[in-house]
Formats: C-alpha cells, structure tokens, sequence
C-alpha cells in the first residue's frame, strides 16, 4: 500500500509524521532463523556481578524464545565454593516472567566448578566436566568461553584454556571462541599487552570482544539509516553539515563501582569505547558488505582519521569535569568525592567533552563535538547532525528568531527513534518561522519491543558472527585517539572543572562548543 504521511502539529509544536503504512506492527527478528549449533557455554565469573545481571538474564531470554538449540549447556566457574545446586538455584532466580517452563528445564543440565583462575586443577576440572557434557547433553565438542572476569585475569585464563586443549574444539566439535568483555586495556600498551596473551592462546578469528553498545538495536539502525535510504548520504558530507554532536549522558552515578570507576573515569570507561564505536558507524563510509570483514573495516578506517586537533593543547580542546553534591529525578545525591570507594580528594573525571575532527575526504573541517557525564538531567544517548544554515534568509531578522539549524537526532536510548527539526511557517498573516520536529518513535513503529543488547551479542557469537564485535585493530585505533588526551589528564590538564549532579555538565563544555553560534542540543 502506498503511504501518505501527513503532519500532525503536538501541543508542544512539533510535527509528527504520521506514515499509514499497513503493516505498521512489523515483527522484531526473534532469532529463531539463527539458532546456533549445539555448545558448551562456560561463564568464567559466573557468580559474579556481570553474569548475573546480563549475561544469564539474557541466555535466559533467548532459552524462552527457542532461540537456542536445546543442546546449549552451561558451565559456570569462579572462585565462590557453590555447588553445581547452588549454581542452579542461583539460575532459576533469573527465570523471566511468564515462562513457559524452557529455562528451568536447561538449569537442571547446569554445571559449576568452583577454583581459582590460577591453579591448574580448576582447568583440568573443566575440561573433564565439558567431555562428560558432549556425551550427557550433546554439546558435540563446541566451546565458548566467556571471560566474565576482572580483566586482571582474561590472559591467565586463556593461557590455561589453551594448556589443557581448550582452544580448541572438543572430539567432534567445529569451533571454540572466547568471548571478552570490556576494557579491553586502559591506554594503547596495555591493550596490546593483552592481545599479545589472547593471541597466545586463540587466533584473532576466534576472539569476540564485546563492546555492548554494538548490541543495542538502535546503534545498528544507524547503518539502516545511512544505507537503507538514498535521500540522507547525499547530505552526510562536510558540504551539508556544520557540526556533529554524541552525546552519551547518564543521570546514574558510579553506584557501587567506585572503586572500579576511581582507575577508569569517563575516558576510559565510555569515550574510549562506546563513543568512538557510535561515531565510526555514524561517520564511515559506506562498506561493500554487511559483514564482519566489511563493516569492520570501515570503522577503522575512520578511526584513524579521527584527531584531536592541537593534541599539545588538550586544554583548548577538551573538557574534563566531576560532579558536586545536586538533585538527580528530584532526589539529593552525593558528590562524585563522598560517593562509597571514592578518594575523598579524587581527581578522577565524571564528565568529558571534547571537540574532535576527522581528517578525511568527506569530514574535513567538521567539528565533531563528543560529551559523557554520570550523574547528567537525564539518561539520553544520542547523534546529532546538525546541518549549515541556508546561505541567505530572505525573512526578516526577528521573523526567524526561532529558527535553529536543521537538525537530524538519532535517539540511540531511551525513547529510541529518529527526529528531524526544520523551520516551519507559524500560522498567522506574519512570515513567521520556527523550528519544529518530525519524529519516527522505535516504540510506535514496532510494538514488539526490542531485545536487550546482550541477548544479540551472545547470539550472534554462538552462531559465529563477529560483525557487532571489535577487532584488535579497532581496540587499538580508539586507544590511539585518546592516548594525547590520558597524557594530558596525567599532567593535570586541563584543570578539573567542577558540575552540579542533576546539570548538564560545566560551563566548560559550553564554552568548547560556542564558537560559530553554536551550542548543545540538550535532549
Ligand atoms: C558501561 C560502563 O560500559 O556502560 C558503565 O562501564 C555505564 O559505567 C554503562 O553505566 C552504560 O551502558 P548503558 O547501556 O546503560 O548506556
């Protein structure tokens, strides 16, 4: 059916674009096309934080929706001294709601070996348990190992892996993969320290490196956008667009991770990795494939072009900041410094901002401004584009007053969708004209919600995808760019600015983007 949308103006005054569409419930993918080969899954820190608020949760998820072969066992191992019942006890608190049964069934097949990450015998143990495994439960030799781990121990893990045979698949099985979860280092010689390990022990084809952002159904909705359509690439070039703004803002704090979060800070733990992953999406040119090796690729290709610009003047370019005592959705919260395993006299940054250029062909002289924050007004991830204003106004000055540049926003999270402000007449006998919004709501389009990035990423390594995961040389070119930054920050530069919890962020941040008029697009 052809499709005539029309434009609805909200009481706010934002158009929304109602686009009939008959089929307008159109189904999520729910995997079941995918459904992996039989495996062993094995959980290294499976009794900790990561496995049990993501990792089982999402298993779980994909074991209600079929979307798993029924000959997946798992395997958890961490130093706790449970049971394989107490494993499974654990498990069964994880079944999601209205369950038809499948979880708890494939718990009862659960397995735990409790031993330390650096003896021996916890490896041997394993292997032992994961041969009885293909002959109990089918799991025909296949292996994946997920490094739930502190970091501190991914390479001592694979070593051992790979002293007891486990690198590779058992009698019958096709593939044995590790799976590792972020950071991936915390500056460009760890990194390569640590793929070095890896690399002793599993082929780069092999290892699956998680970044989560990668998971989540908006971030690939940028390839849709960008590719899918022909009416939005002829503009995305430095002919059409003035600036480019992520934004990845967070009203929570650091919780109770602070003092994981005192040796990592906002750099390490956000810019480094899931802006840099959403900007090279955002930002790279169209690859040749939809796989792995193509869109890989790409990514980083453009991460190499990204720069600071005047690396040696990181104070001009950068803004780093911490947050002070405020009212986050009207509760007080503490200080970054008073918050639990926090030095009360910390330097570490809660918040980065930064003006970033990409030094290519079709970015050249783009700014590309990039911000982060705990503890921000609100929890909104987003990309920006924000269009050069028409060469001439043939309206009066103050007839445009309200008008902004054109601006498409991709709502990575929450309210996931697309909005596009243009300038539109405001009814009345003046040549009035105002910005106002056409959105696509995710929510809207397909009722069928989405699933949680989790669920897509341990799909797709069980079936062998490695297209959402990072490739070392990507790891490494995201270190690369903000390796002048951590040189900066280690010498106290630039100074630490200070914000109100519940804030946008400093006035530091401003600042970096008013050059040219322009200013923060807060969502
Ligand atoms: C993690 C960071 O990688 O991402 C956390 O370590 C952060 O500090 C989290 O809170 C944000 O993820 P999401 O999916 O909630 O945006």
């Amino acid at each position: 059916m052809s499709a005539e949308p029309h434009l609805v103006e909200d009481e706010g005054g934002s158009l929304t674009a109602l686009l009939e569409v008959e089929d307008t419930t159109v189904q999520v993918d729910d995997g079941v096309a995918r459904r992996p080969e039989p495996l062993a899954l094995v959980v290294f820190g499976a009794s900790g934080d990561l496995a049990h608020r993501k990792i089982l949760p999402a298993l779980a998820q994909l074991v209600e929706r079929g979307s798993l072969d029924d000959h997946v066992a798992v395997v958890g191992v961490a130093r706790s001294e449970w049971t394989d019942e107490e494993f499974r006890a654990m498990c069964r608190k994880l079944t999601p709601a209205g369950s038809s049964g499948a979880w708890e069934a494939l718990v009862e097949g659960f397995r735990y070996v409790a031993g330390d990450y650096g003896d021996d015998a916890t490896f041997s143990t394993l292997a032992t348990v994961l041969d009885e495994l293909d002959e109990t439960r089918g799991t025909s030799g296949n292996r994946m190992y997920y490094l739930a781990t502190v970091p501190a121990v991914f390479g001592q893990v694979a070593r051992s892996l790979a002293a007891h045979g486990g690198s590779e698949p058992g009698r019958g099985g096709t593939f044995a993969r590790l799976v590792v979860e972020k950071p991936f280092g915390s500056d460009l010689a760890s990194a390569q320290e640590l793929d070095a390990e890896l690399h002793q022990a599993f082929r780069e084809d092999q290892i699956f490196r998680i970044d989560h952002y990668m998971g989540k159904e908006t971030v690939q909705n940028v390839l849709a956008l960008r590719f899918a359509n022909s009416i939005f690439e002829p503009v995305w070039n430095r002919r059409y667009v003035d600036h480019v703004q992520v934004t990845v803002a967070e009203s929570l704090g650091v919780e109770h991770r602070g003092g994981f979060y005192e040796t990592a800070g906002a750099l390490r733990d956000i810019v480094q990795n899931h802006v840099m992953q959403v900007l090279a999406l955002t930002l790279m040119e169209p690859p040749s494939t939809m796989d792995a090796g193509g869109i890989r690729d790409e990514k980083v290709k453009l991460l190499r072009s990204v720069v600071v610009p005047d690396p040696d003047e990181a104070v001009n370019n950068v803004v780093r900041a911490q947050y002070g005592a405020g009212i986050v959705g009207g509760e007080d919260v503490p200080a970054y410094r008073a918050e639990e395993g926090v030095d009360p006299v910390s330097e570490t940054e809660t918040y980065v901002a930064m003006h970033l250029l990409v030094d290519n062909w079709r970015w050249a002289g783009v700014p590309v401004y990039v911000r982060t924050g705990k503890r921000l007004a609100t929890r909104a991830t987003e990309v920006s584009m924000v269009f050069q204003r028409p060469p001439h106004l043939p309206f009066a000055g103050k007839l445009a007053r309200d008008l902004r540049p054109d601006t498409l926003t991709l709502r990575i999270q929450p309210d996931e969708g697309i909005s596009l402000c243009f300038g539109a007449k405001v009814p009345g006998p003046a040549f009035k004209v105002r910005t106002v919004a056409m959105d696509f709501s995710y929510a809207d389009a397909f009722p069928g919600g989405t699933a949680e990035a989790y669920e897509r990423l341990l799909l797709d390594a069980m079936g062998g995808d490695a297209t959402l995961f990072i490739r070392s040389d990507e790891v490494d070119q995201a270190w690369e760019i903000v390796a002048p930054i951590q040189q900066a920050f280690s010498e106290g530069e630039p100074p630490l600015a200070r914000y109100r919890a519940g804030s946008w962020g400093p006035i530091e941040a401003d600042r970096l983007v008013e050059g040219g008029g322009r200013q923060w697009r807060n969502p």
